[in-house]
């Protein structure tokens, strides 16, 4: 098998994306969060409830899911007889990794009667103990379709529990889990940024803490801060989330300047999600030409798994 070699230019990798994905009948979906290459030769960009809607409708026979391992998982499921590819097989979230199937299942055990709410950023197995799967972009619109004094657990993100509680006046019972990247946005640098850019609004995903939330001028999912961004009349944003999401609001609105929150800690990239960046487009060119890594999902726990996502999809029409 040829190896890929170091002179291995982008602009080749993109015309042998191309070509392979039109041989193979290859559909290409990307996350707002990856790296620019990716983003520019993907056939689909979108967040997690839009590439999962966008999975649930193609007949490609292929699917290469350029994100994190999770929403490779939601296409399989969704889509049992197509072949889910994935560019690096270790691109994991650290929130799907906060809740543990074991632990999901005694939590769940030990609260009976309980309507039970997963964010879609779980494992199947967490999906396959779960009714009904939410993302960032439907939670708030699901939630209040239940009856109000439904009980409900939410998992695994405490932040965006919070947010729905918040804007829907539930109690619901919330998992502690947290995403490495939004948890640790800090309220005090973001303030300083807009002592310094007081014209700028703030945009603000909720997996990001609740302080963070108060001061938004938006909180939403990524596609919904995208669509917020290009109908509002501002100039300047400060956007609390991955910073990859810019390339795609730069390009929707070039006459507007965005301007990415600083990381916690001035030593490290903590506005970048390092899982979605370990994705690189050679690893798209290899993972399309030689059809692995391959996602598999045991059938039974997909056979699980498939009816809250389903629900999902029907609740957020
Ligand atoms: P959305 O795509 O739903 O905004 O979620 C963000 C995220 O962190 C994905 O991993
Ligand atoms: Fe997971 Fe956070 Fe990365 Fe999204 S940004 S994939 S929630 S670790």
């Amino acid at each position: 098998m040829e190896e890929v070699s170091n002179e291995m230019s982008l602009p080749w990798l993109k015309e042998e994306v191309a070509r392979l994905k039109k041989e193979k009948n290859a559909l290409i979906m990307a996350h707002y969060y990856q790296r620019e290459e990716i983003q520019e030769i993907a056939d689909f960009i979108g967040d997690s409830l839009a590439l999962a809607r966008e999975a649930a409708k193609t007949d490609a026979r292929i699917i290469v899911m350029c994100g994190v391992h999770f929403m490779g998982e939601t296409a399989k499921i969704l889509c049992p007889d197509k072949k889910v590819l994935i560019p690096d097989v270790n691109a994991g979230c650290s929130l799907a990794d906060s809740c543990k199937p074991e632990e999901f299942k005694k939590f769940v055990e030990e609260h009976p009667g309980y309507t039970v709410i997963s964010y879609v950023n779980t494992s199947a197995d967490v999906k396959a103990l779960t009714d009904i799967v939410v993302t960032s972009g439907n939670a708030r619109k699901i939630v209040e379709q239940l009856p109000e004094d439904e009980k409900i657990i939410f998992g695994p993100d405490h932040n965006l529990g919070e947010y729905i509680n918040s804007v829907t006046g539930r109690r619901m019972l919330l998992w502690k889990g947290a995403c490495h990247v939004h948890d640790r946005f800090s309220l005090e640098k973001i303030l300083e940024m807009k002592r310094e850019h007081p014209d700028a609004k703030i945009l603000v995903h909720p997996e990001c803490k609740r302080p963070l939330q108060m001061i938004a001028d938006k909180v939403g999912s990524t596609a919904a801060l995208l669509d917020f961004a290009q109908k509002d009349e501002a100039s300047e944003y400060i956007v609390v989330t991955e910073s990859g999401i810019l390339f795609e609001m730069r390009n929707k609105c070039p006459q507007k300047t965005f301007l990415a929150a600083p990381a916690e800690d001035a030593e490290c990239q903590c506005n970048e999600c390092d899982y979605m960046k370990m994705n690189t487009l050679r690893k798209v060119y290899r993972c399309l030409r030689d059809e692995t890594p391959e996602i598999i999902v045991d059938p039974e726990v997909a056979e699980k798994a498939v009816k809250p996502i389903e629900r999902m999809l029907q609740m957020s029409r």
